[in-house]
């Protein structure tokens, strides 16, 4: 097989077989074909698209290029989610243990923030103590134990992917639904899960901007699953808005916190309900509205939290923090940002809230750049609500003052105030099954 053929093949709009896609995936992970042919493939690839076999066999063969977690030393069910990144997108402290408190067990690996969005493994090791990186025997321990464990990605899971998304985010070809849906679903696939609940974001501060491009990409992910053999579906739910108020991410986990004893935002309560009973009904518990209500008395009963503290305390963080979140060292600076006039908040650019949470410390630029764990913003008022002129609408937390000033800066442009009160946004938008 010559790679130039292939290449014409994509160009001229042509469906490539899985002989071809092993071949070219294979050949790429080895080093024995060029980033210059790869990257004009992806461009082909950006502009003809695939076919949803064609993709699904592009994951897989992407998933095996590496090692792939072999999950069978955890008893029961192992179920998964993913969510395609967000502004307080802190779900995954909540709805794992949840899960796990309904006997499911959730053996995850997560990933750290980039750019706007926060990453699960940033907030768990504001926790002090927390261990992200601990050997495999140990996690499969863990999880029999605790019914649940979060660590960051192993070694070699997917080295295609590595390889492929460091090129696509130089040649212009990351915004491509099926290299996203390849790239994403490898990863989950590789990582062993019965069941994987996708959370695919849609808004202003999510990846996928619009509704039309968010339903591609859950459809494009469930069939990759479904052809895999796994249990999937996705949920689309709204980015538009920041999910609950605390951004940074001490701040995220002392609100997942309060989440877990019933005392957390509205919207962060029920966006993790509706994903932890998607999660247990694919893995078998029910249908959607019994394992909501097995969800929702996982919250109540005070179990679910209890699942946290237990994995917490298993993978060395210091579980006061979670008893007492006030313990989280408070952050050197703080400032309030108040509303410059009278009005309804009738829209919030949320990527621009995650990019001033950045500035102010909480989340990196470049994958080198540190945390400021204490960083970060809490939303007093968001879309829909009403504020007189001077009343505040956020705090922000930063180690100095220019950070600060920055943030501020990034947040105020971030609201637009009207005299009416605006539209009311579903929170959930579809499921995909
Ligand atoms: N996240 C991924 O893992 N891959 C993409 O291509 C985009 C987002």
């Amino acid at each position: 097989m010559r790679m130039v053929d292939l290449i014409q093949k994509k160009r001229d709009g042509g469906v490539l077989s899985g002989e071809e896609l092993r071949w070219m995936v294979r050949g790429y992970a080895a080093g024995e074909i060029p980033d210059y042919q790869m990257s004009a493939m992806l461009m082909a690839i950006y502009f003809q698209g695939m076919e949803p076999e064609e993709t699904a066999k592009l994951t897989l063969e992407m998933a095996e290029s590496g090692e792939t977690a072999d999950l069978s030393g955890i008893k029961g069910v192992k179920a998964d989610k993913h969510s395609t990144g967000g502004v307080g997108d802190k779900t995954t402290l909540i709805v794992a243990p949840v899960v796990a408190a309904c006997g499911i067990r959730v053996a995850k690996m997560s990933g750290r923030g980039l750019g706007h969005t926060g990453g699960t493994l940033d907030k768990l090791e504001s926790i002090p103590g927390f261990q992200i990186s601990i050997d495999r025997q140990r996690f499969f321990d863990i999880v029999n134990d605790c019914g649940l464990s979060v660590i960051g990605q192993t070694g070699n899971l997917v080295p295609a992917d590595k390889k492929l998304y460091a090129l696509r985010d130089v040649t212009g070809t990351v915004n491509s639904i099926p290299l996203i849906a390849s790239s994403i679903m490898s990863k989950k696939l590789a990582a062993g899960s019965d069941c994987i609940v996708l959370d695919v974001k849609t808004g202003s501060g999510a990846f996928m901007k619009t509704l039309e491009d968010s339903r591609r990409l859950a459809g494009e992910m469930v069939s990759i699953g479904k052809h895999a053999g796994r249990k999937v579906a996705a949920v689309i739910t709204d980015m538009d808005v920041p999910l609950g108020a605390a951004v940074g991410n001490a701040l995220e986990v002392a609100e997942a916190v309060r989440t877990l004893k019933g005392k957390g935002p509205k919207d962060l309560e029920e966006v993790s309900l509706v994903l932890a009973a998607r999660m247990l009904s694919l893995a078998g518990k029910g249908d959607f509205e019994a394992s909501r209500k097995m969800a929702e008395q996982a919250l109540k009963d005070g179990s679910a939290f209890a699942c946290l503290k237990k994995m917490v305390q298993a993978q060395g963080g210091d579980s006061a923090y979670l008893e007492e979140p006030e313990r989280f060292p408070a952050a050197s600076c703080s400032a309030v940002l108040e509303a410059p006039e009278e009005g309804f908040v009738s829209h919030m650019d949320t990527e621009g809230c995650g990019t001033a949470a950045m500035l102010l410390g909480a989340g990196r630029a470049t994958k080198e750049d540190s945390i400021d764990y204490s960083a970060g913003i809490l939303l007093y008022r968001k879309y829909g609500d009403f504020v007189h002129k001077g009343e505040p609408l956020a705090a922000l937390y930063a180690a100095d003052e220019k950070k600060l000033a920055e943030g501020k800066e990034r947040l105020a442009r971030s609201y637009r105030l009207g005299k009416t009160s605006p539209a009311a946004r579903p929170l959930i938008y579809d499921t995909i099954l």
